[in-house]
């Protein structure tokens, strides 16, 4: 792909109006002033990569992405240091992931350079975007595609729009959440689409959702699609928990997990926490009895939005109600999460070099 070309808005936010957006971003409501967009043409390969206002597009009713599905998407974010510079954090592996999600849903690869210089460019134009680091707040970066090509026939589309929209954030979850085993439904199946990160796996989720929370819950825990015997994930986030003895303990990838950056962050981080990591086959039962027993300590989810948020409880049909602990944040994910976050603003050393600067 050739350069992505900057057409600069006309009428760009004031800092006025960014500033009182700034004071209070609440995630996903507000748009940085510029979106990125390229298209892809089944003869020509990608096509007219630029960097324009962010406003509304045109797009063909019978556009094939809004009746069958063929969309993916990426999140990651960008932070500002206390020395006001702006950094990302592991974007090649979003870019890698980004990949194996269009290979899954048979849409086209976007290089992964392509992905990363899109990335950077849009943050760079709206730099001042990046809130500063304090209460956590970021820059929510949203790269997608969506199949374009207006036909109704069910096979792969021959045109499709990659796009990246940013959104200034603070915090997904403002508190420890509870988690809800839903019954009735699964996320992902054996040979579905769970490791990828497409929007029909969250379409999908919406009802399970639902249901946790009408059962006072703020989120579910996905168990495996084929025996619903095996813990996966949550809705946004990886699962993981910690035990007296030391383990940090997360599904393994099954193909049906998405694989998450975060995730495998903090499986690189648990030595530097004397924490062993340890990727297993968790059925809901040892789960449950771990946490009975007091052998499981501490439990926690993790996401790029969410980043590391404690969970303090399981609930699931029947009345069962196990606490985690004595119900509240536990200590290590709390250092763990420091940890993650002082490295994403430049407070602690970046030993695996997950950084990268922009402005
Ligand atoms: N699992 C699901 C279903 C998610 O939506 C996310 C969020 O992206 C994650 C896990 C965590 O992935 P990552 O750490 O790459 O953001
Ligand atoms: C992310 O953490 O980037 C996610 O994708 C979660 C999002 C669905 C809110």
């Amino acid at each position: 792909m050739t350069e992505f070309v900057l057409h600069r808005s006309a009428a760009p936010s004031t800092p006025e109006q960014r500033a009182e957006i700034l004071a209070n971003p609440v995630f996903g409501h507000y748009f940085v002033d510029h979106q990125v967009i390229a298209d892809h043409d089944e003869s020509e390969g990608w096509v007219n990569p630029r960097i324009e206002a962010m406003g509304t597009w045109q797009m063909h009713p019978a556009s094939a992405g809004f009746h069958y599905g063929q969309e993916i998407f990426e999140g990651l974010k960008a932070y500002r240091h206390d020395d006001g510079s702006v950094w990302l954090f592991r974007p090649e592996a979003n870019a890698a992931r980004f990949v194996r999600s269009a290979e899954r849903l048979c849409m086209p690869r976007l290089p992964e350079e392509a992905f990363v210089d899109a990335v950077r460019k849009l943050v760079a134009v709206d730099s001042e975007w990046v809130p500063d680091g304090e209460g956590e707040q970021s820059l929510y970066i949203r790269p997608f595609m969506i199949a374009s090509e207006p036909y109704l026939g069910v096979r792969p589309a021959s045109g499709y729009t990659f796009s990246i929209i940013a959104s200034p954030v603070g915090a997904y979850y403002d508190e420890p959440v509870t988690l809800w085993l839903t019954p009735n439904y699964t996320r992902a199946a054996p040979g579905g689409t769970g490791e990828a990160k497409c929007g029909g796996n969250y379409a999908a989720s919406l009802a399970a959702a639902a249901e946790a929370e009408a059962e006072g819950c703020g989120q579910v825990l996905w168990t495996d699609g084929a025996e619903r015997k095996y813990i996966e994930e949550c809705g946004t986030m990886n699962f993981m928990y910690i035990t007296a003895d030391g383990e940090l303990v997360t599904p393994e990838l099954n193909g049906s997990i998405l694989p998450g950056i975060t995730r495998d962050s903090l499986l690189k981080l648990a030595p530097q926490h004397d924490l062993k990591p340890v990727e297993a086959q968790i059925s809901v039962d040892e789960l449950f009895d771990g946490v009975a027993s007091g052998r499981i300590v501490e439990a926690l989810a993790c996401g790029t939005a969410a980043v590391v948020t404690p969970i303090v409880g399981f609930k699931a049909p029947g009345g069962i109600h196990h606490v985690v602990g004595d119900g509240t944040p536990g200590e290590r994910t709390r250092a763990l999460r420091t940890h993650l976050v002082d490295i994403q603003y430049g407070r602690a050393e970046d030993a695996f070099g997950w950084t990268q600067r922009v402005v």
